[in-house]
């Protein structure tokens, strides 16, 4: 007959090698007193994170469907859940992340959704969330913008919970509609909307493509259609679906004219 102790031994130790075999965790997350990524370089991440912003959320979220893009190994997916959502999808274009956020769903024991996917090809999911969250995804894609956009015009239905790194001043400068062709000196001002472009590795990664700072991450959430209604924490946004400002975009792709009925 095995002691209790002997038992929770032998199960934290098969957990662990569960946990290790799905490779380096982003997430760090309590499996049963097992964490998955104990030396995480952000501390305990992303609970600091969660932490600032946590209560900026309903806590009941009873009957809300929730899309979490870029889910990574769960953690948020797991949160959204525990608050009551009826249903979660979980979305990541990497395999092995959504691995470890099925590892880490079925040991808590919440009963998520997870798909291997592109933010870009949210479309083809074909509905729309109560709930979408973009977290910590803007400045790994090539193109940022159309990833907005294509969030907005497909699978938001209400709040987006947006975050980014963000590099730069924290100022936001005043805007103007509109400005003079010979009117440059607006641009060398710290708080005007700034996109820095990283050519190659940004923390030794080579996915950091875009990396805007306050008063661009601001802007681009505006041009998408979105009206921001909290800032709870420095990265991150909470965010209404609004009249997407003109000229908007050209897309989803139209056919072209001649080629129409
Ligand atoms: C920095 S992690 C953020 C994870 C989590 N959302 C968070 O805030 O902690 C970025 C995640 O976005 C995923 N990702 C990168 N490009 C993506 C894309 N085009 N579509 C969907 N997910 C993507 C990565 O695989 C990774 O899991």
């Amino acid at each position: 007959m095995m002691r209790p102790d002997d038992r929770a031994r032998l199960e934290a130790e098969s957990l662990r090698r569960q946990i290790d075999a799905l490779g380096q965790w982003f997430h760090n997350i309590n499996l049963q007193g097992v964490w998955t990524a104990p030396d995480h370089f952000l501390g305990d991440y992303p609970a600091v994170k969660w932490r600032g912003f946590s209560d900026a959320l309903p806590s009941d979220l009873t009957g809300k469907s929730v899309l979490d893009i870029g889910c990574n190994g769960g953690f948020y997916a797991i949160e959204m859940k525990r608050r009551g959502a009826a249903r979660v999808l979980g979305l990541d274009s990497d395999a092995r992340y959504l691995e470890q956020a099925r590892l880490a769903a079925r040991v808590t024991g919440q009963d998520i959704e997870f798909a291997q996917g592109s933010v870009y090809d949210v479309g083809a999911l074909g509905e729309r969330f109560d709930i979408v969250l973009f977290m910590g995804v803007l400045y790994h894609l090539r193109h940022p913008l159309l990833a907005l956009d294509l969030i907005r015009e497909t699978v938001a239905n209400d709040l987006l919970v947006f975050q980014s790194m963000q590099r730069g001043s924290a100022d936001v400068a005043p805007l103007k509609s509109d400005y003079d062709f010979f009117e440059a000196a607006p641009f060398d001002e710290p708080g005007f909307p700034k996109l820095h472009f990283i050519e190659g590795r940004y923390s030794d990664d080579p996915t950091n493509w875009w990396v805007p700072n306050r008063a661009c991450t601001e802007a681009m959430l505006r041009a998408s259609g979105f009206a921001i209604v909290g800032h709870p924490e420095a990265e991150v946004y909470l965010c209404r679906c609004a009249e997407k400002p003109e000229p908007g975009s050209v897309y989803p792709a139209q056919a072209p004219r001649e080629v129409r009925a």
